[in-house]
């Protein structure tokens, strides 16, 4: 573990990453055990990477803990992740304090049970004054969401006159979208466990020119050393942003 730390180049920590925890369910189902469980274990996990993510100095680090289409699950499994994720919350809060994390979310906050809602609040209020790690769940959240949210906001500017239709721009388009308070808006690194290769509608816009780290464990299986390799490949990749290589380096 020291050893993979110590191969970090610390002039390119990724400020902002952002995590598709996939594969609690299949992880459950490999044990004999209910889906619940694989969630219960995906907690651990997110403990272990809020905890490292902390400490190599990322800035941001957005967790997608239940999407807009998660609804649509059996409502048991609906009220055991809403459950679990209050409660975790909960408990969670004075570890987040004592490392300086200001807990925050992206999402259709109405649209979750009143206990969650409350418990998340606390949660938020206790931590607003933590200048470190700003953890970041997306709870009831999806990329297409957040962007028919940011368009209907400018559409009422417009109704009301204060910006002509031409006037729209795409950082006003970004300044809208849920994610524009958060200490970088774009992420840097977007990891995927569980194997899939698709972006299941997480941060559309955000994600334009994120690199991507796809690896087939599942959550509850993703260690430190997992986060560590992921920034790792990172930190080889070549970021072009449209350019050519030559450009970058004349
Ligand atoms: C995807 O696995 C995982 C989720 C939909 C929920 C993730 C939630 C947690 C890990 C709990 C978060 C808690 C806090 C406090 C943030 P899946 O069920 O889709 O797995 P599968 O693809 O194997 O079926």
């Amino acid at each position: 573990m020291n050893q993979l730390l110590a191969n970090l180049d610390p002039a390119k920590i990724p400020a902002h990453v952002a995590i598709i925890m996939d594969g609690n369910g299949r992880w459950a189902k490999a044990r004999g055990l209910d889906r619940s469980e694989g969630h219960m274990e995906g907690v651990n996990t997110v403990r272990r990477i809020t905890e490292i993510a902390s400490e190599v100095g990322v800035k941001c680090l957005t967790l997608y803990a239940f999407s807009t289409e998660n609804w649509n699950r059996p409502q048991a499994e609906v009220d055991a992740l809403m459950h679990l994720i209050g409660f975790a919350i909960q408990r969670e809060t004075p570890d987040l304090i004592k490392n300086n994390v200001r807990l925050t979310m992206i999402g259709d906050m109405p649209r979750m049970p009143l206990d969650a809602r409350q418990r998340l609040q606390q949660c938020f209020d206790d931590t607003a004054h933590c200048t470190g790690l700003v953890l970041n769940l997306a709870l009831s959240y999806s990329g297409r969401w957040d962007i028919t949210r940011a368009v209907r906001l400018l559409a009422e500017e417009v109704s009301a006159g204060r910006i002509a239709p031409g006037e729209i721009t795409s950082e006003m388009l970004a300044g809208h979208l849920s994610t524009a308070s958060l200490p970088q808006q774009d992420p840097d690194l977007l990891i995927r466990t569980g194997g899939d290769l698709r972006v299941s509608n997480f941060l559309l816009w955000e994600i334009a020119y994120s690199e991507i780290v796809v690896t087939d464990k599942y959550w509850p299986d993703f260690t430190k050393a997992d986060f560590i390799d992921a920034i790792l490949a990172f930190q080889r990749r070549e970021r072009r942003f449209g350019k050519t290589s030559e450009q970058l380096h004349p």
